[in-house]
């Protein structure tokens, strides 16, 4: 799980005046809209006691916390206490992180990170979004996985004949020509085949009565988390984005767009989003049983042959940035933090406001390869040495 990038959470349409619980990166965070309409996304964790904001209510631009009716701006600062007198001060540690979040590509995103402006990958620049005439259908689909692997299934060229076999993909032509493997820019490559589908079945049939004429794929990824998959059909093109949202290490809710030039009517969406659900469920059973779950960091771990080229790109750039201590520790917030400390990711106004450096009530997600600052170490009531102390201070 990496911090410090842009990732696309939620689709526009379903981002309301009604704050609404996502967890992303295994954080809780509220998410809902100002009443300019400009998205507003929060840490969902109260720093009173730890409620969630997504259950309260929105007042202005604000939210009210459902326990004690704390109120925050959507900048993160809690604006009104309402158990304090009117004219007693907001104490400067009153707030939660807020994260820079904007509207683009029937997304929204949310920058989860700290790294200044200046300093943070820009959103993607994903193609085809500004061609109106493209028919444009939306979904999700659910993995019990990590969303690295769900990724690299969507670029991965050489298992359609083996997992799609039944629908576009052909056992009897499984091979994979040599291709190259393009970098975009520094965070997203793309690869080009030709494949060659078995015959057609269903609404396509019609179109070809026997074989059908082979089908050029490509594959792109944006790191960390956006595939796409284009197809040029013969009677089309056909584009299917997926936002693999990592909701934590072992679960993955893939927001996918499709848009295609043709059968644009609405009549053919059925079928479409038939065909797109076809294919996540023919994925599915084996992604879920990859072990390890986790894609692994060493790229010797497992074996790659010419044809996985794309899927390398995407691991050895993902390693720059797990070496530049982008990785959120989800094991050690697991095995250490457990239940008993909440962390978050910081936002980018723990760095951008010096005064605001000890305002944090929230502890930092901790990172990969980062020992744990004194003092963050956990005390839990029964932990042997506690109760060892205390034993020899009661002899
Ligand atoms: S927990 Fe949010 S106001 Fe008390
Ligand atoms: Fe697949």
């Amino acid at each position: 799980m990496l911090k410090n990038f842009w990732y696309a959470i939620e689709f526009s349409s379903a981002v309301t005046r009604q704050p609404k619980r996502l967890t992303v990166l295994g954080q809780e965070l509220v998410i809902y809209r100002d009443t300019k309409g400009q998205p507003v996304v929060m840490s969902d964790l109260c720093i009173h006691r730890g409620g969630a904001l997504s259950d309260g209510e929105l007042e202005g631009d604000c939210i009210r916390c459902p326990y004690h009716g704390w109120k925050f701006e959507p900048g993160g600062a809690c604006v009104e206490i309402p158990a304090n007198p009117p004219d007693r001060a907001i104490p400067l540690k009153a707030r939660v992180d807020a994260y820079p979040a904007e509207e683009r590509y029937g997304y929204i995103w949310a920058f989860l990170g700290d790294l200044p402006a200046a300093e943070r990958p820009s959103i993607p620049e994903l193609p085809f979004f500004d061609d109106p005439s493209l028919r444009l259908l939306e979904g999700e689909f659910k993995w019990n996985a990590h969303y690295a692997r769900v990724l690299e299934n969507g670029i991965d060229f050489a298992h359609a004949p083996w997992v799609h076999g039944s629908s576009f993909g052909n056992r009897e032509e499984p091979e994979v020509e040599d291709y190259e493997v393009h970098f975009i820019n520094e965070l997203s490559a793309s690869a080009t085949v030709t494949l060659k589908p078995p015959p057609a079945k269903g609404l396509w049939s019609f179109l070809y009565k026997k074989d059908r004429p082979a089908v050029v794929t490509t594959n792109t990824w944006w790191m960390p988390n956006v595939s796409l998959l284009e197809v040029r059909l013969p009677m089309g093109n056909m584009r299917l984005y997926n936002a693999h949202v990592p909701v934590d290490d072992y679960t993955t809710i893939s927001k996918w767009i499709q848009l295609r030039d043709f059968f644009t009517g609405g009549w053919a969406d059925r079928d479409a989003r038939r065909r797109v659900l076809k294919i996540f469920l023919q994925d599915q059973p084996t992604v879920e049983a990859q072990r390890p779950e986790l894609l692994p960091y060493d790229l010797a771990a497992e074996l790659h042959i010419k044809s996985d080229a794309i899927q390398v790109a995407y691991r050895k750039t993902r390693n720059k940035y797990l070496d530049m201590g982008y990785g959120i520790d989800m094991h050690r917030i697991e095995s250490e933090y457990s239940r008993h400390q909440a962390t978050v990711i910081p936002s980018p106004a723990r760095r951008e406001n010096p005064e605001l450096a000890n305002a944090w009530v929230m502890r930092e997600a901790p990172v990969i390869g980062q020992p744990i600052p004194e003092g963050h170490k956990l005390r839990r009531a029964g932990d042997p040495k506690k109760t060892e102390l205390r034993q020899a201070e009661k002899d």
